[in-house]
């Protein structure tokens, strides 16, 4: 114990996770927990995002990747999966200055074909506005879900094979046709909300990330959790396999 805290407080987030993924979860609870619509909970999760995202950096964490929306969240109400896109129009339109000032890059996963082409057309441009940027790579998975990744990966992945371009597939050829090509892999997930599981996020990828689970809500979590959750990241010992 003691040795712990020692340790704790002579390399306070020695060890930044280069790359966090976030299930942001729990906005409904908090809406209905004070008597509100689920959608008041969304719009304050989009503010805890713009708060997460300016925080990163300073922390040491150069990749931010955020679930933000999966392929089973179409089973909700029209009337939160419309307010939810309008919610992620919003964002991209109010924070592209922000965020190309700040040196964010802004990318998206997940498949686009289903989502409004107005929404479409907007993710497109903000990805291109914020290609050259360095200080911050966050990824919003939107309409993402691993099993669909995986199942479109394979496609593209046959396709080279058919046209000659690979011979037997490596795990590096199949993660270059993921949608995260190109990507590190996360280094630690953390959800929020007190549940314990992974709804489909980055199977692939995080196969080997560490996991946080905190019982705080997305709409109550500040740059403050996130530190203290670093600090943890910091003494925990990855192994890879190794001894
Ligand atoms: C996470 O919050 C946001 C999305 C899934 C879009 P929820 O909407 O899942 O909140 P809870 O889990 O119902 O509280
Ligand atoms: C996972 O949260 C998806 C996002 C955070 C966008 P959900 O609230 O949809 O997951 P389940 O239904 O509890 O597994
Ligand atoms: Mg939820």
């Amino acid at each position: 114990m003691a040795a712990e805290t020692a340790q704790a407080v002579a390399s306070p987030g020695a060890a930044a996770p280069r790359h966090v993924a976030i299930i942001m979860d729990g906005n409904g609870r908090w809406a209905v927990e004070r008597g509100w619509p689920r959608l008041v909970g969304h719009r304050r999760g989009a503010e805890r995002v713009k708060q997460i995202v300016r925080a990163c950096p300073d922390l040491g964490v150069n990749w931010l990747t955020i679930y933000a929306f999966s392929t089973e969240n179409w089973k909700r109400s029209t009337e939160e999966v419309l307010g939810l896109m309008k919610i992620f129009r919003r964002y991209i339109e109010r924070e592209a200055e922000g965020m190309s000032a700040e040196g964010v890059r802004m990318r998206f996963i997940g498949g686009r074909e289903r989502l409004d082409p107005k929404l479409q057309a907007l993710m497109a441009a903000i990805e291109a506005r914020t290609a050259g940027n360095t200080r911050l790579n966050l990824t919003v998975a939107i309409n993402y879900g691993g099993r669909d990744e995986l199942t479109r990966a394979a496609g593209r992945l046959s396709q080279k094979v058919a046209r000659g371009e690979i011979g037997e597939p490596t795990e590096a050829d199949f993660a270059a046709c993921l949608d995260t090509a190109g990507h590190p892999d996360p280094d630690l997930v953390i959800r929020t909300s007190g549940e314990t599981r992974t709804s489909n996020f980055l199977p692939w990828q995080a196969a080997y990330a560490e996991y946080e689970f905190t019982p705080t809500l997305w709409p109550d979590f500040t740059p403050d959790h996130l530190g203290a959750i670093l600090d943890r990241f910091g003494l925990r010992e990855r192994r890879f396999g190794g001894v």
